[in-house]
């Protein structure tokens, strides 16, 4: 039994599987040498590390070649690879008005110094995207599609398959900014017209922090962002054009990479879609328990929607950081307010200047810790 109820699975899923840690004690005890570097038989087994999470990885999300998805220590690197190593000077851009800021700002990044433009389609109030208002904003030549799969504060999904096909008839590359869905929703890149898919390993993948990764299609070219080591074509003074290694300078996260290996494994024996109906009924059931407090006012989509484990809301007459504290201290609930880096997300359903709480759940979550939240709200707003 966990000592307090962690309702912020979109942050960061906790607890992790217990063979999480252990694979990460044994990788450090016996195989954290330097992959890809020197050929002794530690580093042939940090390597070989590697290689088996990449194939795991590229079964989940029906990858053909693994060497096409790369580590990163997060999304946020993951994006910044895509956006910076695709977009060239004058480019345009589709958006959506409910990215995070892993997206929007390295996009506002290059309006500034590119050039670029920047549409940001809108949603309606429950997060949820015409995708007629895409095929009007490309109505330009458009060099890049990005948009979240699902909402970090609303948990509402796009349609990406559509909008990719959308992207894909404009001559547009499509980005996929997966933060919420890895692990959660079926990823299949090929189906769903997914040219550059950014993952984290820390929130559905169950593995630990300082793991993510992207995935490039083989037609696509990004520039490479880091230039350095990779322990291959050390002669040249280019960056090689042999994948992984063109995207992946510098030593990786080995030891993480063991634990994300495992976490992989882990969706892989459950199945996204045994995590998405698990959290799904814990998100109907907390929708029903908040919906008769008179002065709650929830968010994202209806009840009996479709949406990843996010519930946000806001307490009229209450600031979204002091419920947050009194579910923390007088509950021991931890969940997250603000703004949730989204403040796109917040401007589309009107909540910029009040915040929200977030309640995000997990593969691990109860419906008896759903009810102590529950509980704790109606006592909070009493
Ligand atoms: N992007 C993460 C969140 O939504 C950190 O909380």
């Amino acid at each position: 039994m966990n000592s307090i109820i962690y309702l912020d699975h979109a942050a960061t899923s906790w607890p992790k599987p217990p063979g999480v840690l252990q694979a990460m004690q044994i990788s450090m005890e016996q195989s954290a040498a330097n992959p890809g570097r020197g050929s002794h038989a530690m580093a042939v087994k940090a390597s070989r590390v590697l290689f088996e999470a990449r194939m795991q990885l590229a079964k989940l999300f029906h990858v053909r070649n693994p060497n096409d998805i790369v580590f990163t220590p997060h999304t946020t690197m993951a994006l910044n690879m895509a956006i910076k190593g695709l977009l060239k000077e004058g480019d345009h851009v589709v958006a959506t008005m409910i990215e995070h800021n892993s997206v929007r700002r390295p996009l506002e990044y290059l309006k500034r110094t590119l050039g670029i433009t920047v549409d940001y389609v809108r949603v309606n109030d429950k997060g949820e995207l015409n995708i007629r208002d895409v095929e009007i904003a490309l109505k330009k030549p458009t060099a890049l599609v990005v948009c979240n799969h699902s909402s970090n504060l609303l948990g509402s999904i796009l349609p990406v398959e559509e909008i990719g096909r959308l992207a894909h008839s404009h001559g547009a590359i499509f980005l996929v900014d997966a933060a919420q869905s890895a692990g959660i929703l079926d990823i299949d890149v090929e189906r769903m017209n997914i040219d550059l898919l950014a993952f984290p390993g820390h929130k559905g993948l169950l593995g630990p922090q300082g793991t993510g990764g992207l995935y490039i299609a083989p037609h696509v070219d990004l520039e490479p962002m880091l230039h350095g080591g990779t322990g291959s074509q050390s002669e040249e003074k280019e960056q090689p054009t042999v994948r992984p290694d063109r995207y992946e300078a510098g030593t990786p996260n080995t030891v993480g990479i063991a634990g994300l290996r495992v976490g992989v494994d882990k969706v892989i024996e459950l199945t996204p879609k045994w995590i998405y109906t698990h959290e799904w009924n814990l998100t109907q059931q907390l929708l029903i328990g908040l919906k008769d407090i008179p002065n709650i006012n929830l968010l994202g989509p209806d009840k009996g929607m479709p949406r990843t484990g996010i519930v946000s809301f806001v307490v009229d007459q209450h600031d979204s950081s002091e419920i947050a504290f009194r579910l923390d201290r007088e509950f021991g609930i931890a969940v997250r307010a603000g703004l949730h880096c989204t403040p796109l997300a917040h401007y589309a359903v009107h909540t910029e200047q009040s915040g929200a709480v977030r309640a995000s759940v997990g593969v691990g979550t109860t419906e008896v810790e759903v009810e102590s939240l529950i509980r704790a709200i109606k006592q909070l707003c009493k």
